[in-house]
């Protein structure tokens, strides 16, 4: 198992152990070969990225999965594999394993690595909360950031460096009380983007948020205060560089979905100077009664209509799916509590589903 203490990851050290001939033009986040068809190939000609979170247990194990990664996403999340408590579930024994495995398939495949997630209530190593709530000592926080951050420097441009920071109904800024909001009060923001920069000076650094969709009353509340918070961090030179809308759909509730509400959402995030990604797109759906077929549509039907407002905002650059099959959905395992679902582009069997022609379809919308 690595350690701290074993060098960090290279894409030079994967290179050599590869053999160079296939990563001919390589460059991370960019498509060498072009013409395919696979929705990295209409992102790559539209300019921007199509990424989907991956398991390193799935790519390892599963060939067809690890094929079909490849051959979409010009970018890849890890799923699990580079949170706090996966990284580092004893103090000081960090085990860099699997993201190691991910960084090396998204270096030998040509891909980038998105960086997910830095700080999250959810996230957080148990004995880091125990810890923090102990005392509160940045140095725990940044010596997490400081062995995370630049291991991965060559392969990883974009980083969510705080992960669902809002929670509306606890206090007027709509801040979470998390781990970290108890310790450190709402400048852990700063902080935790100050440190994020200066262990990836030339990487872009985000703030991921979900629950900004629909026209309810809360995601209102949120969508508003969330502006108030990027705009005072904006305004007091806090390195931050975009905005992740996980856009975590669900067909229940599309009655309030507002694509001017969206759009006027999209168009005050990017007037501040920041770029959007799409970063979870998916849909829960779950509707046993219906026919294959009409919940295939109805889940194409959302995301069109989602992407079509995104397509609309040159700040978005990057669409993320939270999985690329519903082989595999974090909505069918047991906290999601929607299985057996069918919101992500390919069908269980890898092909591909009206989701995936509406994503490739946004990206023509772009030129690609
Ligand atoms: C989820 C993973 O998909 C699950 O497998 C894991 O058990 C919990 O985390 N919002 C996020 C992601 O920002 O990191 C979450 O990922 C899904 C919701």
């Amino acid at each position: 198992m690595a350690d701290a203490r074993t060098p960090g990851w290279s894409r030079r050290a994967v290179l050599a152990g590869v053999g160079a001939a296939p990563l001919m033009g390589f460059a991370p986040g960019r498509e060498a070969v072009k013409g395919d068809g696979s929705l990295k190939d209409h992102a790559g000609r539209a300019g921007m990225q199509y990424g989907a979170a991956v398991r390193a247990s799935l790519l390892a194990e599963q060939p067809d999965y690890r094929a079909a990664v490849t051959r979409e996403c010009n970018i890849v999340t890890p799923e699990l594999e580079l949170k706090w408590a996966w990284l580092e579930p004893q103090r000081g024994q960090l085990s860099f394993t699997s993201a190691d495995a991910i960084a090396s398939f998204a270096a030998a495949t040509g891909k980038a690595m998105h960086g997910a997630a830095l700080l999250w209530h959810l996230s957080i190593a148990p004995w880091a909360a125990e810890a923090l709530a102990d005392q509160p000592d940045w140095m725990i926080v940044r010596r997490f950031l400081a062995s995370v951050i630049p291991r991965y420097g060559e392969v990883t441009h974009t980083w969510d460096v705080i992960n669902e920071p809002m929670d509306m109904g606890h206090r007027m800024d709509g801040l979470r009380p998390s781990p970290y909001l108890a310790a450190f009060g709402p400048d852990y923001i700063r902080r935790a983007l100050e440190d994020a920069r200066l262990y990836a000076p030339r990487a872009k650094l985000f703030i991921n948020e979900f629950g900004l969709d629909y026209d309810f009353p809360v995601e209102r509340d949120k969508r508003y205060l969330l502006l108030k918070l990027l705009e005072g961090l904006k305004t007091s030179g806090a390195p931050i560089d975009g905005l992740g809308m996980q856009a975590h759909l669900e067909l229940a509730k599309q009655a309030h979905f507002d694509p001017k509400v969206l759009a006027q959402f999209f168009d005050d995030v990017g007037s501040l100077g920041l770029e959007i990604r799409i970063s979870e797109l998916d849909v829960k759906e779950a509707n046993g009664t219906l026919a294959t077929a009409e919940r295939d549509a109805r889940v194409a039907d959302a995301v069109r209509r989602y992407l079509d407002v995104a397509m609309a905002n040159r700040a978005v650059g990057s669409i993320t799916t939270w999985g690329l099959s519903d082989r595999c959905s974090w909505l069918d395992s047991p906290g999601g509590k929607a299985g057996p679902n069918r919101g992500l582009p390919l069908d269980a069997a890898l092909r591909p589903k009206p989701m995936y022609h509406a994503i490739s379809e946004a990206y023509a919308l772009r030129g690609g």
